[in-house]
């Protein structure tokens, strides 16, 4: 292409700013869209430094110079921040500053394209903010379903407690005291295991930890859960081999596993699978951020599957699908504020019509031992 196309073509581009700089910042060459964003005419602008496009606050820090230092050294730079137009309002540009050379390969100038992404940015900043308040609307109506759900469970035990101790008073028959006494006790029972639960979500929860094989973990799990299970839901155990023990709250981590097949159980209607399976893996980010070597415990099903619509929720305490009296909905965030504690992360995938898995990551202890042969 000749050179006056090129310079044609320069100068019909109106929403970038395309102009030159000599290799010491100066402005040598202007485009319609530079006067369009920038405000400058040619006459204007050419011959001054192109300093003058930037903040104050960025001349001070040094901000052009190390610019055009970077695109001389590396051939390109790209930036991105407040500049100001000639009536002094700011815009918010992205622009590149690369380098231009002759045949012989000598700095000849420095070639700046900017745009003005001011629309872009506000759109994205709105779009955060939006978030922002979603986010913190959530929160508000998970930490409502909390206090309210807590005052629930509380309020159904304390009636128990009180109507109990109450009766027991009044009764002079030693077997109807001592019933009495036992639903107190029950009842009472049951508030400590709440309140457990919520201080394992909150993350309070003490953890007595203590170094297992996972093999020995799963054979004791799946023999807990055996019983539980109907006939028609098959429960299979997957082992990879050689894994390093773990250090690790076996009973809280026994209860978390119970509460996933369980989760599992309640998804097939009628005939179905479980697979219990736990494997080693090396993550690099792309589980909630962490970083390094992890034993991943993961629970699938061949269910009912999770409503996408309902995913992102079913870790909030007291949220549940199940029928009134079938579920709690504290199960997940136990698993979640376990996992958490643990140093760990619990993620799901799921397809509604064909199954859940939900895996739970643990960070392996330092001391491997060999371990367990292949199960799967
Ligand atoms: N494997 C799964 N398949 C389909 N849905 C699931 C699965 N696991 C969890 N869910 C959904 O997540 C919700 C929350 O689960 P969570 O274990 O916290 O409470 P829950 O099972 O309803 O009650 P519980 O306190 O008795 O465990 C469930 O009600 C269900 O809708
Ligand atoms: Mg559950």
């Amino acid at each position: 292409m000749p050179a006056e196309h090129y310079e044609r073509l320069v100068h019909a581009v109106v929403d970038y700013a395309i102009y030159m700089l000599d290799p010491e910042g100066y402005v040598v060459s202007w485009n319609p869209g530079a006067q369009r964003i920038k405000g400058y005419r040619a006459d204007e602008v050419i011959g001054r430094h192109f300093s003058l496009f930037f903040t104050a606050q960025d001349c001070a820090e040094g901000r052009p110079a190390m610019l055009l230092n970077q695109a001389l050294e590396h051939g390109v730079a790209q930036d991105e921040g407040w500049r100001l137009r000639k009536d002094g309002t700011p815009f918010w540009a992205l622009t590149a500053l690369d380098v231009v050379r002759d045949d012989q390969g000598q700095v000849i100038g420095l070639a700046k394209v900017t745009r003005d992404i001011s629309d872009r940015r506000e759109s994205s900043l709105q779009l955060d903010a939006m978030r922002a308040q979603l986010f913190h609307a959530q929160k508000l109506e998970a930490l409502g379903q909390l206090t309210g759900g807590l005052a629930h469970d509380f309020n159904n035990l304390l009636t128990i407690i009180l109507g109990s101790a109450r009766l027991a008073r009044a009764s002079a028959d030693p077997a109807r005291v001592d019933s009495l006494l036992g639903h107190i006790v029950e009842a009472g029972q049951r508030g400590a295991q709440l309140t457990q639960v919520l201080l394992g979500f909150a993350r309070h929860r003490q953890l007595n930890t203590a170094l297992i094989a996972p093999a020995e973990l799963i054979a004791s799990t799946c023999n807990l859960i055996e019983h539980a299970l109907p006939e028609s839901i098959a429960l299979r155990a997957c082992v990879a081999e050689a894994l390093p023990q773990m250090d690790v709250d076996v009973g809280q981590l026994q209860m978390v596993l119970l509460n996933l097949v369980f989760n599992a159980r309640d998804a097939i209607a009628e005939q179905g699978c479980v697979r219990l399976g736990v494997s080693q893996v090396v993550l690099g980010g792309e589980v909630e951020g962490l970083h390094g070597a992890f034993l991943r415990f993961d629970v699938e099903d061949d269910g009912q599957g999770i409503d996408p619509e309902v995913l992102p929720r079913i870790f909030e305490p007291f949220f549940t699908t199940k029928a009134f009296g079938k579920g709690t909905g504290l199960g997940l965030s136990q698993v979640y504020g376990f996992a958490k504690q643990s140093g760990g992360a619990v993620s799901v995938t799921s397809t509604v019509g064909q199954g859940t898995c939900m895996s739970l990551y643990l960070p392996i202890s330092s001391s491997p031992i060999p371990s367990s042969e292949q199960r799967c």
